[in-house]
């Protein structure tokens, strides 16, 4: 009974401060076993009997004392058991790790770099350049004279040693022609700034793409051939492009290359209005500005093209504010890092 009765208490324990209590119980100073033999008169007890009587208190006792002995054990070895596991967890390889954080490439250098593999794969060299430019470069060099009226479209950032912050990559032209000569493929992507009030389509700041090309024979069927690929890679997905008339200094004929909506094919939306998006002002370039590069006009003809990357950037990505671009907010930028 009693056996029984301290079994079930001990299977019950949680610490050892439990096993202490049930202790006291049974094998304290007035404890059910202890008070067994001191209830017990041994006076009246036949010696057989006292004998009989000790062994089996003996007994009674020397199993509670085990048992609670056992039970103390056991609880000592759950806890090793506890704490080895949390020490174990504290390297446990197979919990996922806090990922650091990676960074992410800005929307433009992004539409930049493909930009730069698509026109390298057409044979075009990608050059870097100046921001800070000379009046000549930016303005003189590509047929825009001092008293031209083109120059007023273009708010300009003057700085105090008379250079300018350029307002358009074409800067690069001339400089590219006295450089290599004829002829020629390149590239010239970079930051452009003019001194615009900001809203959601206006920044001072903003990228563009130019491009070069000048050979023998180059024609108006070069201009769209190249433009076509580009598009075309670049959205993946064949074309349709159409020219309108359009005046650039720098070019003759210039024209404004307009891209056939992607979301709606053309019928209409509220993104494209007519069907068309403006996307790329273009020309055959102007026989002066060969000339200022050296490249005489009668032997070599070009086209040349300014690439608003900031647009193809918003294009792209369904971006409809302008100034989130400069806005340093990484929240902006982590949304179209490419997931590895
Ligand atoms: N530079 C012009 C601008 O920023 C864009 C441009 C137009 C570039 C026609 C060209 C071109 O190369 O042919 O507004």
């Amino acid at each position: 009974m009693i056996q029984d009765e301290l079994s079930k208490a001990l299977a019950n324990v949680k610490t050892p401060n439990d096993v202490e209590q049930i202790r006291i119980r049974y094998l304290g100073r007035k404890g059910i076993i202890t008070n067994l033999a001191k209830e017990t008169d041994f006076g009246k007890l036949s010696p057989e009997e006292k004998k009989d009587f000790g062994q089996k208190l003996n007994r009674l006792k020397n199993f509670a004392t085990d048992r609670i002995q056992e039970a103390l054990n056991r609880l000592t070895a759950q806890n090793t058991a506890t704490a080895t596991v949390q020490t174990h967890r504290l390297i446990d390889l197979t919990v996922p790790g806090s990922a650091g954080s990676l960074g992410a490439l800005h929307p433009i250098s992004m539409v930049q770099m493909e930009l730069e593999e698509i026109f390298e794969g057409m044979g075009f060299t990608v050059l870097d350049s100046p921001e800070a430019e000379t009046e000549f470069n930016n303005f003189e060099s590509i047929n825009i004279p001092s008293d031209h009226p083109a120059r007023d479209m273009q708010d300009t950032f003057w700085l105090k040693n008379d250079m300018v912050l350029r307002t358009h990559t074409s800067s690069n032209q001339v400089r590219a022609l006295k450089r290599f000569g004829a002829p020629f493929r390149g590239i010239f992507p970079g930051r452009c700034f003019r001194y615009e009030s900001i809203d959601p389509s206006h920044e001072n700041t903003f990228y563009q793409c130019e491009g070069l090309m000048v050979d023998r024979g180059i024609s108006v069927a070069n201009l769209i051939g190249v433009m076509k690929t580009l598009l075309s890679e670049m959205f993946k997905r064949e074309v349709k492009v159409r020219l309108r008339p359009g005046f650039f200094p720098f070019v003759e004929p210039g024209f404004e290359l307009d891209l056939n909506c992607l979301f709606c094919g053309g019928s209409g939306c509220p993104t494209c209005g007519d069907g068309w998006i403006e996307l790329i002002p273009c020309g055959l370039t102007h026989p002066k500005v060969l000339e200022f590069g050296g490249i005489d006009p009668r032997e070599f003809s070009g086209f040349a093209f300014g690439l608003g990357l900031t647009r193809l950037a918003m294009m792209k990505y369904g971006i409809r504010d302008i100034r989130y671009f400069n806005s340093g907010d990484v929240r902006f930028y982590e949304q179209f890092a490419p997931i590895i």
